[in-house]
């Protein structure tokens, strides 16, 4: 991968991630060679047709069999591009994201920052609702709900455990973002009022950077977030024991409870 460590692709640290970058490479390099190839043939043809040696001009212009050979073969090689990379790659992407082990969270893009739902320990996401959309519950969660008990909310990093299968869902709650986390090589737009998917499973400990990938507005080059690659024992502990429930609804509960 030496092109793309050359313009600053930083590692892969996904499990499925080495298919994008066999990819890039193979358009690196072939672009590479397109690049030369079609310079030198510039230059050749700037020589051969210079002013010196042809006092008339010539309409025919440069004739030759192998062109038409090499346009083949750039035809081939862009075939096998799209037949044998990219469109196995996306059909995986698209099968894979429906797997009942995979961790669901959603993610919801605002001006500027991220949110990212966990449905918690019972793996059921609480409710939500537009209307309830303040600057205390960003995310309109229906604290109510019986399934928002254990949810959490967290904004801006998002923790996920080692070598775990995460899903994402993607949405946003104002103009389109593009949750884009280059080292575990994906990325998706955030649309407002549709959902995207797109999954990762991150195989080294550490902390990622997620950007955002379309221009959404003034804050847009600040809409920083990280991914937090951490041992599974330590999301678990950091999810049972931080669920988001606002303290007068985790009252509210237990008077509800006692009350039967
Ligand atoms: Cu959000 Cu750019």
């Amino acid at each position: 991968m030496i092109l793309l460590k050359l313009l600053g692709m930083p590692d892969d640290v996904s499990a499925d991630g080495y298919m994008i970058d066999h990819m890039m490479e193979f358009c690196l390099w072939f672009m590479v060679i397109l690049f030369v190839g079609w310079t030198l043939f510039f230059l050749f043809i700037l020589w051969k047709f210079r002013r010196g040696r042809n006092k008339q001009a010539q309409y025919h212009g440069f004739r030759a069999k192998w062109t038409t050979h090499a346009e083949l073969a750039v035809i081939l090689v862009e075939a096998v591009l799209l037949l044998g990379f990219a469109v196995p790659i996306w059909k995986k992407t698209v099968k894979d994201f429906h797997d009942d082990n995979a961790m669901q969270v959603h993610v919801v893009a605002y001006q500027f920052g991220w949110a990212f739902h966990y449905p918690g320990a019972d793996g059921k996401f609480g409710r939500n609702d537009p209307k309830l959309v303040s600057s205390t519950n960003p995310l309109g969660i229906d604290w109510t709900d019986p399934s928002s008990k254990d949810d959490v909310v967290a904004l801006n990093t998002m923790r996920v455990p080692l070598n775990q299968k995460v899903a994402l869902t993607l949405t946003s709650k104002d103009v389109i973002h593009n949750f884009a986390a280059p080292s575990l090589r994906v990325a998706r737009d955030a649309i407002p009022g549709s959902s995207n998917e797109i999954w990762f499973t991150g195989i080294k400990e550490g902390d990622y950077d997620v950007i955002c990938g379309q221009l959404c507005g003034a804050g847009h080059g600040l809409m920083k977030g990280t991914v937090s690659v951490i041992p599974a024992a330590d999301f678990s502990e950091w999810i049972l024991k931080n669920p988001s429930i606002p303290a007068q609804f985790k009252e509210q509960k237990v008077a509800a409870a006692t009350a039967h």
